[in-house]
């Protein structure tokens, strides 16, 4: 998009957008095509937009104090090293703003209990225990797994959100934060704003076997690889046995795949006419290696600068936390008078002395 097109866009486009990611795991080329870089495109055409690292939602699976910070510190360097300006984007740590952990527990009075029941995490578990024959079906559950959606609500809630990016997997997360809100809006007053989900459809990226791309599958690439690893690994991409002289479809080609995704117009173009030519497998491969080395090698290079520093991150990161918490006071402020009573001036004072 050109800089006026995205000038005119911010113009007249929803105010927020708000979107956080659970810290579980080292990040990956399918997160790279599927999340971060639409991810980015996207947040560019709002005029206010947050990105936050979910590191109290990954609390529920992931209770190592070391893997948790690893975790954070390399997914806000993954998203900073593929171009999200902090200037732009305030970007934060979740467990850094105390005010959500605040509204979750005001929103969490106004939940139906029931209303969790019925969520897709939690039904999942529930499950899980029964088709393992076990007796006690909460099994394994704890109560941050089961008022997760509450803590999501809080997360976009408190920032007046207007537009939530997710995957299919999270739209009733939204609908759940929604819910909540008109219900605290029913009792206490029209104090918050209704968010709307936008579904990505998300990118299916092929792995080396030709699955998508997954950790858990073991068939991913990571991002930031140095060249000799990378190069290793798009050797190990699944191809079949037609030789090089047979002509080749670019369609259910792995290879083709992810070469589209990384390389120039003219040079996808070019890999076709090779393509229909017949081509050897071991050529196109060293084709896409050059391609995703070159597509991240500024990336890479900062990522790993980053990663060296970590107190340069962290200081970024707190940075953030302090703009999402000036946004998040006069609300706050506002929640408290609004659910307790008392004049609000005062407690908007009594706020201002609370803040850092
Ligand atoms: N639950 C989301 C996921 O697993 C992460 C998340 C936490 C989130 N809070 C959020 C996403 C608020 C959007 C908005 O992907």
């Amino acid at each position: 998009m050109s800089e006026q097109n995205k000038a005119a866009n911010k113009a007249t486009a929803p105010e927020t957008i708000l979107t956080g990611i659970k810290p579980t795991d080292h990040v990956h080329v399918g997160n790279y095509l599927g999340a971060i870089r639409p991810g980015l495109e996207l947040v560019s055409q709002f005029r206010h937009s947050l990105l936050f690292i979910a590191d109290y939602h990954a609390l529920t699976t992931v209770q190592d104090p070391k893997e948790l910070r690893d975790y954070t510190l390399s997914l806000a360097a993954a998203w900073i090293a593929c171009g999200l300006d902090p200037k732009q984007t305030i970007i934060y740590r979740q467990s850094d703003v105390p005010e959500i952990f605040e509204l979750a527990w005001v929103l969490s009075c106004v939940t139906p209990k029931g209303l969790l029941n019925r969520a897709h995490a939690y039904k999942a578990k529930l499950q899980e225990n029964e088709a393992e024959g076990r007796e006690d079906l909460d099994y394994g559950v704890s109560m941050g797994l089961f008022s997760y959606p509450v803590l999501m609500a809080a997360d976009i809630l408190l920032f007046n959100t207007d537009v939530v990016p997710v995957g299919e997997d999270q739209v009733q997360h939204v609908e759940i934060a929604r819910d909540i809100a008109q219900k605290f809006n029913r009792i206490f007053g029209e104090l918050i704003r209704l968010p709307k989900a936008l579904v990505k459809t998300e990118k299916v990226v092929p792995g080396l076997d030709g699955r998508k791309m997954s950790k858990s599958y073991g068939n991913h690439i990571p991002l930031f690889l140095e060249s000799k690893a990378l190069r290793k690994l798009v050797m190990k991409i699944k191809t079949d046995s037609t030789p090089p002289e047979a002509p080749k479809n670019t369609k259910d080609s792995i290879l083709f795949d992810l070469y589209k995704e990384f390389a120039a117009p003219a040079e996808i173009e070019a890999l076709t006419a090779r393509y229909a030519n017949g081509v050897g497998w071991g050529e196109v491969k060293e084709l896409l290696f050059q391609a995703i080395d070159r597509h991240f090698s500024e990336s890479s290079r900062r990522y790993h600068e980053l990663m060296g520093r970590p107190a340069e991150i962290e200081a970024i990161l707190r940075d953030g936390a302090a703009r999402a918490r000036k946004l998040a006071t006069p609300f706050m402020v506002n929640v408290r008078a609004a659910v307790r009573g008392g004049d609000r001036d005062t407690i908007a004072a009594h706020g201002a002395r609370g803040k850092s």
